[in-house]
């Protein structure tokens, strides 16, 4: 069970139990598809964090990358373990602002900001800027002139290293739309410079998601710890991209080496802070989605599909990214693993299929199925398809549930119809 949430067991009636809470009870009470976020991991996940990189390297900060699970109630947890707060958008920006967070402690990020989205940020006296471009620094520079403000910024620079789970590669150049390239950085520092309400404080870099292995992070840190040192700035922000376990043989580094691999890089060099902005490590395994199991359709010799009231819509990574995950009957969640079925949602799309070739004990109809490691990027990259609501998500703790995010009616779905 090692995909589950920390507070995961089974309990005296056998079933999953996740924050001290029976998932057929939740199921019942809340209906389902159901997203559960175990309040114990998340804490857990951010003190781990906090207290790994403080010890390694005390002038350290971290901050959550909302893009992972943006939801007031959720940013509310993080920011009670003192976490600062990525956000990519004016949604994100604005949902943060809703959780009381302090404004100092957000990074406005993003390859595209429109006019309106950095008004918005300075209104709310952001504390960082990561800038992306040379037409962002230029509306940076006009609206703080307008408002009299000062603008700190990082700028995100193009590192050229890739990573992806299970490989790294270092290239002098990368195609990518986001970042200054190295070759531009020159430049651009010398125009920062002139601008007198843009501070240039510090540089970012972000090299992937889902990775496995830290070197690349590590070369990272020295990459940018160059060009700190040059530009003689105050801040190294390195990004995010810690795998978590998707499946049982997934084994990603711990936040710990991290720390320390990273904090080496930087210890007795520089004076610099540092930033880390992990969204997936915080928040994936904190989740789980519940469903219920209606047909279970047998193709003889071909595949036996069991069909779940979500799929696609509510987790649009197996669709997009062919990403694998696992699943537990809640009601009997240790029982030997009988026979090889399909998981596949509700969805009008062949690909709708949410988990091809598990081993699952015998299934019944009306089983909960429940999908560990569904914390991150499932709520924040949920459609409504077919024009069915996005589920509710539930924080689970001590026995106790609490709603976070309402599922969506039908009059939700209609709101905004101009009829
Ligand atoms: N900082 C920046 C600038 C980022 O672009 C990202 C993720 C993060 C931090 C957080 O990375 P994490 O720690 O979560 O890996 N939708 C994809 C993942 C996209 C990640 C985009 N950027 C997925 O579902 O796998």
């Amino acid at each position: 069970m090692k995909t589950l949430p920390d507070s995961a067991k089974t309990n005296d009636r056998g079933h999953l139990e996740i924050g001290g809470c029976d998932v057929l009870d939740l199921a019942k009470e809340f209906g389902t598809p159901l997203y559960v976020m175990d309040e114990k991991t998340l804490r857990n996940r951010c003190q781990q964090y906090v207290t790994a990189f403080k010890g390694h390297y005390p002038n350290s900060e971290i901050v959550f990358a909302s893009k992972a699970l943006s939801a007031i109630g959720i940013s509310e947890v993080i920011a009670s373990e003192g976490l600062g707060f990525d956000v990519a958008s004016g949604g994100e920006l604005y949902t943060v602002m809703k959780a009381k967070v302090d404004p100092k402690k957000i990074y406005f990020h993003g390859n595209n900001k429109s006019p309106q989205e950095i008004k918005e940020a300075l209104q709310a006296g952001i504390g960082r800027f990561v800038v992306d471009n040379e037409y962002e620094l230029a509306n940076l520079d006009r609206l703080t002139r307008e408002t009299g403000q000062i603008a700190k910024i990082h700028f995100r620079v193009n590192p050229g290293i890739e990573a992806h789970t299970h490989e790294f590669i270092q290239t002098g150049k990368t195609d990518s739309k986001f970042g200054i390239g190295q070759d531009q950085l020159d430049n651009m520092v010398g125009l920062a410079r002139e601008m007198k309400n843009i501070q240039l404080v510090g540089l970012h870099s972000h090299i992937g998601s889902q990775i496995f292995d830290v070197k690349p992070f590590v070369a990272e840190a020295e990459l940018l710890l160059g060009m700190v040192k040059k530009y003689e700035l105050d801040e190294i922000n390195i990004g995010g991209g810690l795998g978590i376990a998707y499946l049982p043989q997934h084994v990603p580094p711990s936040i710990e080496h991290l720390a320390r691999e990273v904090s080496s890089v930087l210890k007795g060099q520089t004076m610099a802070k540092l930033i880390l902005e992990p969204g997936r490590s915080i928040v994936g395994s904190a989740g789980v989605t519940l469903y219920t199991i209606g047909a279970v359709k047998d193709i003889p010799g071909i595949r036996k599909y069991v069909l779940v009231d979500g799929g696609m819509s509510d987790n649009p990574r197996p669709i997009l990214y062919d990403a694998k995950y696992q699943a537990f009957i809640g009601s009997r969640p240790e029982e030997t693993q009988e026979e090889t079925v399909t998981v596949a949602g509700r969805f009008c799309e062949s690909g709708d299929v949410l988990i091809k070739d598990i081993k699952l004990p015998a299934i019944k109809i009306g089983d909960i199925l429940v999908v560990s490691a569904t914390g991150a990027y499932n709520f924040s990259m949920a459609s409504n398809y077919n024009r069915v609501g996005r589920p509710a998500m539930v924080l689970v703790s001590e026995g106790d549930a609490e709603i976070v995010v309402r599922r969506e009616s039908y009059e939700d779905l209609v709101l905004n119809d101009a009829a």
